[in-house]
């Protein structure tokens, strides 16, 4: 029996125009998009008149299950996707994290993860060392494993960090493969020299951790990779950009014609360090991430870059880990496991802070929470648009009714909430995912293993230098100002 969906009335919005139109699914794709669709008896109807129909979120940047500093993220892919689909989102790209140097094993043991998926997800690999055998896995993961991007670690010095060398080579080796070289940013000698210093001075506490890595060490490394990926001439996608130092690093390389992305998550757009550091361990120690929530002022300015196409993607970076977690670094900010959570919370905030403050339309909402994402790692249209053809994930928000979040009421497995308490205007009311509504009346309808994995192909025509029209989007990345083209 399959499964057939009307949604009826909505304005349907996609980040290239919106309409007011019924939307029809079948078997987990949209069917047709068009006003008054007259169907049978045998499909539900879910009335969205007055509310938008749109894209289902698409979260570039999570780590579910994942070992970091001694633990576990306490999310795994059935909890943070439940998390995720209460929120809109129904597709992530997650890291995996090699397994003792290797990709093969690293991949293995995040399919093993991810069977208990209950929506789509991707994955980009992290390089954590360069040889040779990393290289040839590298070309097996874009040939056969459907990933296109691996990303670059230039802090956590003694775990995942990589040298200029090594960042050389691996930028190297993704423009030979297609694939797109992602880089978490800030400089990871200095923040040891800077976590030294703060231990000498006797601030063991969580304000040591931001301390020890200033804006000024995010600028930097920005700037090494961007110029080294110049160097190479292949493109960089910037992960987690918190401060101006790194946003205007960026900026000055889009103006100049380079290509480069730069990803903003949730929490640097939205949170400051006001107070922050005067309160108790267990407060501070939840804000804990890297690079660190920032002075008050970089958030704005962040906003702006997200508004005026500098940055031009959302994602989160949703890495939870509880309180008692946290505590491990109780006497030393150094063993306080890094990462806040977002995952549920990405398109309320965003919207919240994006949307209903001005500061960008309701189509670019779209392109900025989904379509975008999906342009950027090689599966658009399938993802990221309302457009017959398209997979069906869809989400019915309601500006006029209101959201509210807290550690009581949230998904996700952690015991806190870094935005708790934070209300505001718009209410993600339905979520469909691969064409099952799994989100309404706030009641969550999930099925373990019900995900698919989405293969993400390389970007062989940018790289090759053949002239395509399909090559025209990722060239427009050259451009200072992105904005999304029409394609229908
Ligand atoms: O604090 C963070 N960001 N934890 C997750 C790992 C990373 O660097 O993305
Ligand atoms: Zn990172
Ligand atoms: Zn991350
Ligand atoms: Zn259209």
């Amino acid at each position: 029996s399959s499964t057939k969906l009307l949604i009826k009335g909505g304005t349907v919005v996609n980040a290239h125009h919106q309409e007011v139109a019924d939307v029809y699914v079948e078997d987990g794709i949209i069917v047709a998009v068009k006003p008054d669709l007259k169907v049978t008896d045998d499909v539900k109807v879910i009335d969205a008149t007055g509310k938008f129909v749109m894209p289902g979120g698409i979260d570039p940047h999570t780590h579910l299950a994942m070992e970091f500093m001694g633990t576990e993220t306490i999310d795994d892919f059935f909890s943070g996707q439940a998390a995720a689909l209460a929120g809109g989102t129904t597709m992530h790209i997650d890291f995996v994290i090699p397994v003792n140097g290797s990709l093969i094993a690293g991949l293995e043991s995040y399919e093993e993860k991810a069977k208990k998926s209950c929506m789509d997800y991707g994955f980009h690999m992290a390089i954590t060392k360069f040889d040779d055998s990393v290289s040839r896995d590298m070309e097996i993961m874009v040939k056969e494993k459907g990933i296109n991007s691996f990303k670059f670690f230039l802090a956590y010095k003694g775990s995942l960090m990589v040298n200029d060398e090594l960042l050389l080579e691996g930028l190297k080796r993704c423009k030979s493969l297609g694939a797109l070289a992602m880089v978490h940013a800030e400089n990871g000698d200095a923040v040891f020299e800077g976590q030294k210093r703060m231990i000498q001075l006797g601030i063991t506490g969580p304000e040591g951790h931001a301390l020890s890595r200033p804006p000024l060490l995010e600028g930097e490394a920005t700037a090494r990779a961007i110029r080294l990926a110049g160097f190479v001439n292949t493109p960089l996608y910037v992960v987690h950009v918190m401060s101006i130092d790194a946003m205007e690093e960026i900026a000055k390389a889009r103006k100049s014609g380079q290509r480069v992305v730069g990803e903003p998550v949730v929490s640097g757009l939205v949170l400051d360090d006001s107070g922050l550091w005067d309160s108790d361990f267990a407060t501070a120690s939840k804000f804990v991430m890297s690079p660190p929530i920032r002075a008050a002022g970089h958030n704005k300015v962040l906003q702006g870059a997200l508004s005026n196409g500098v940055l031009q993607l959302v994602g989160t970076d949703h890495c939870v880990f509880n309180s008692t977690q946290k505590a491990f670094g109780i006497d030393d900010f150094r063993k306080i496991p890094n990462g806040v959570n977002g995952i549920e919370e990405r398109m309320h905030l965003v919207w919240d802070t994006m949307v209903e403050s001005g500061q960008i339309s309701i189509n670019d909402f779209v392109r900025v929470t989904s379509t975008e994402c999906a342009r950027v790692f090689n599966i658009y249209p399938r993802k990221g648009a309302i457009i017959a053809g398209s997979d069906a994930d869809i989400i019915i928000l309601n500006p006029n009714s209101s959201f509210e979040i807290n550690a009581r009421s949230h998904h996700s497995r952690t015991d806190t909430n870094v935005y708790e308490g934070r209300r505001g205007k718009g209410k993600v009311e339905v979520t469909i995912a691969g064409g099952r509504v799994v989100w309404e009346n706030n009641e969550l309808k999930v099925v373990p293993g019900s995900g698919k994995y989405i293969e993400m192909p390389p970007f062989n025509y940018l790289f090759s230098g053949i002239d395509k029209a399909d090559a025209s989007y990722l060239s427009s990345l050259n451009a200072p100002v992105k904005r999304s083209k029409s394609t229908t």
